[in-house]
């Protein structure tokens, strides 16, 4: 695979472990850097990771640097993976509030490489209530966890908290490893956020989305390798870096950039709610409350996934969202056949889930293959496990 793996090691007796995983890295072909924290270099010498992974650990933040380079910063971009393992509770606490005191948490912070945590420690440390706040923050990050096993603990007690095996930390790594580049030469075209419809320069027709799926979902795009374009409404979000951002306001200029970026697409997501009515007559100038009438004429909006549906080309994959409030499934169906869609992507809105939130449940209805629900999903983790769905239809469309 010809690429390189960041193995953090920190202080916890599961440390003798991690020999295995560097073993396990370095069998698939991937060069293995150890970073051990200074605590861990306490516990073990790092000559002995040196010698098996046969680069140099490092252990120190400020050690004279063999290059000229700034160390932390450099494995930083050179990594395809930062995987930790064992990770203490300390080092997971340091992760969830963004501390940078060692190499390793520096690190953290530098890369924007995915990042696999395989926590080791007792039992009442892993179900304190900090510690399960803490790694709850880092999987809406996206931080992606091998859970610990049940088992007999080196402090002497049985409980959770053993660290996982090394296989199946390796075979998770490989997993992350792969999807980096399971799009690469594809292009997807995701579009986020609300439109707005405008009555006069200071009034509009629009909705509560605020983009984070769509966000996810083109930051989901660009870490599996494919050419994205994300035609964004107006949100108040960061886009993901890696893609190219296209900003909109109404509907008829979300369907005008769709268009434009369509023939070239593999993929199109549809994630924004698009407002389905604006007003049929605008006014160039602020109207007085006097000047409006009581009742106010609107028209649909152009159904841009309807379009593309009608549009697309065989090899094409079109993915459509659902946000209903209810009988979800149903709508979803009749989404799917209506709009000629490969994938509806439905999800409730309301009780904490929907529009603005971090998190979400989303059911994939699609032309083939089974129904899929997940439970409450980060943003984030629903946009993998959707990214994941897509591939699985674009495989069954080249065969
Ligand atoms: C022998 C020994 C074993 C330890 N095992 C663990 C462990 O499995 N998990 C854990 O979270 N902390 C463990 N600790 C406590 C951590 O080493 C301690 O919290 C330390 O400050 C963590 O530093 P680090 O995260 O920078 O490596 C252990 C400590 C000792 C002395």
């Amino acid at each position: 695979m010809n690429k390189t793996v960041a193995l953090g090691v920190s202080s916890s007796i599961g440390l003798y472990k991690a020999c295995e995983v560097v073993r396990g890295f370095q069998k698939a072909g991937l060069g293995v850097r150890v970073v051990m924290t200074p605590n861990a270099a306490k516990l073990i010498s790092p000559l002995l990771f040196s010698s098996l992974a046969g680069t140099r650990t490092i252990v120190d933040l400020f050690a004279e640097p063999e290059t000229r380079r700034i160390e932390h910063i450099s494995l930083a971009k050179e990594i395809a993976l930062l995987c930790v393992a064992p990770a203490t509770a300390n080092v997971i606490g340091k992760f969830a509030g963004g501390v940078a005191d060692d190499f390793l948490t520096t690190l953290f912070l530098a890369t924007r490489a995915p990042v696999l945590v395989a926590a080791a420690m007792n039992e009442a440390m892993f179900l304190h209530p900090r510690t399960r706040a803490n790694i709850a923050r880092l999987k809406a990050l996206g931080v992606e966890f091998v859970e610990p096993e049940k088992g007999y603990l080196a402090c002497g007690d049985e409980g959770w908290g053993r660290l996982a095996d090394p296989e199946a930390i390796v075979r998770e790594g490989l997993r992350i490893v792969g999807r980096s580049e399971s799009l690469k030469g594809k292009t997807v075209l995701v579009t986020a956020g609300p439109t707005r419809e405008p009555l006069d320069p200071v009034r509009f027709l629009s909705n509560p989305s605020t983009g984070k799926m769509g966000y996810e979902l083109a930051r989901e795009a660009v870490a599996r390798g494919a050419a994205t374009v994300l035609v964004s409404g107006p949100t108040g979000l960061v886009p993901p870096a890696g893609a190219l951002t296209v900003r909109v306001r109404t509907a008829a200029e979300m369907e005008k950039a769709c268009l434009e970026a369509f023939p070239k697409a593999d993929v199109v997501v549809m994630a924004a709610a698009v407002s389905d009515f604006r007003f049929k007559e605008t006014r160039g100038r602020k109207a007085a409350k006097a000047e409006i009438g009581p009742s106010l004429a609107v028209e649909r909006t152009p159904d841009i996934l309807a379009r593309l549906g009608r549009a697309k080309k065989p090899g094409q994959l079109v993915v459509g969202f659902a946000a209903e409030t209810h009988a979800v499934l149903a709508h979803a169906r009749e989404k799917l056949a209506a709009k000629n869609a490969d994938i509806v992507v439905a999800n409730a809105v309301g009780e904490g889930l929907g529009f603005g939130t971090d998190d979400t449940a989303v059911r994939i209805v699609a032309r083939t293959g089974p129904l899929q629900e997940t439970g409450t999903l980060s943003k984030r983790e629903a946009s993998r496990v959707i990214f994941d769905r897509i591939e699985a239809e674009l495989e069954k469309k080249r065969r």
